[in-house]
């Protein structure tokens, strides 16, 4: 199981260490195997030690270069940073990233043998129309995208689950996983509204290889019980 925590605009460079330690500390203590991932800010980005792998929410595709706002390979190497999350519904939606740019991050970072997470999802109103709506849509997010890449982890965050307290029941959460079980072979994560009262049944579901949290993220205490419950699932 792999259970990934994405900080958003949260979490200071302060806390996200501490954060890492306790965490770090939790998890060799425990001797448990599971895959955690930890997505903070980028002015919190370190050379971290330990087993979390700790990534970047987002980089330029490009080494380096007038970018303005942008942070690009030389930044992330500098703290040895080989994992990213690309293709989130925020920065797709919010931040208006296309999918040709999203592509575009993805081939250079795989280029350079990096982890990613890529993320894909739906909004409501694509749901409402239906199966093959919901299907012809994701798809559109793969577009460009290697899925045979040893490096993949596919998040699959319905748009209207993040962060609404809603998720698909976990009949639809385990017929959509199936579905894209078919096209990819990768792990295959669920996202949005994931907590500490439903992570368990969720990673129970078949096809679904862990969860990427937000909001429920934030508390370690919380997130190291997610980890926990992975570690069930696989027992
Ligand atoms: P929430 O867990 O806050 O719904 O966010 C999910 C998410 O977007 C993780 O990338």
């Amino acid at each position: 199981m792999i259970v990934a925590a994405n900080f958003k605009t949260n979490m200071t460079r302060k806390r996200t260490a501490a954060y890492l330690k306790e965490l770090e500390r939790r998890l060799a203590e425990s001797g448990m195997e599971q895959q955690v991932m930890v997505f903070p800010p980028s002015t919190a980005l370190d050379s971290f030690e330990g087993k979390v792998l700790v990534g970047a929410q987002n980089a330029y595709a490009a080494q380096n270069g007038a970018f303005t706002g942008e942070i690009g390979l030389d930044q992330l190497d500098e703290f040895g940073i080989d994992t990213i999350l690309i293709g989130h519904s925020e920065r797709r939606h919010v931040l208006g990233e296309s999918q040709e740019e999203i592509a575009k991050k993805y081939a250079f970072y795989k280029e350079q043998g990096f982890n990613i997470v890529y993320c894909i999802g739906e909004p409501l109103e694509i749901r409402e129309e239906g199966n093959d709506a919901l299907m012809d849509y994701l798809d559109a997010q793969l577009v460009g995208i290697d899925l045979s890449y040893e490096k993949l982890v596919i998040a699959y965050e319905p748009v209207w689950a993040i962060g609404t307290g809603l998720t698909p029941s976990n009949v639809d959460i385990e017929l959509l996983h199936t579905a894209l079980r078919h096209k990819i072979e990768r792990p295959l994560l669920y996202g949005g509204s994931v907590k500490v009262n439903n992570a368990l049944e969720i990673m129970a579901l078949a096809n679904v290889d862990g969860v990427l949290v937000g909001g429920a993220s934030l508390d370690v205490n919380g997130f190291f019980s997610m980890v926990e419950d992975a570690q069930k699932c696989d027992s």
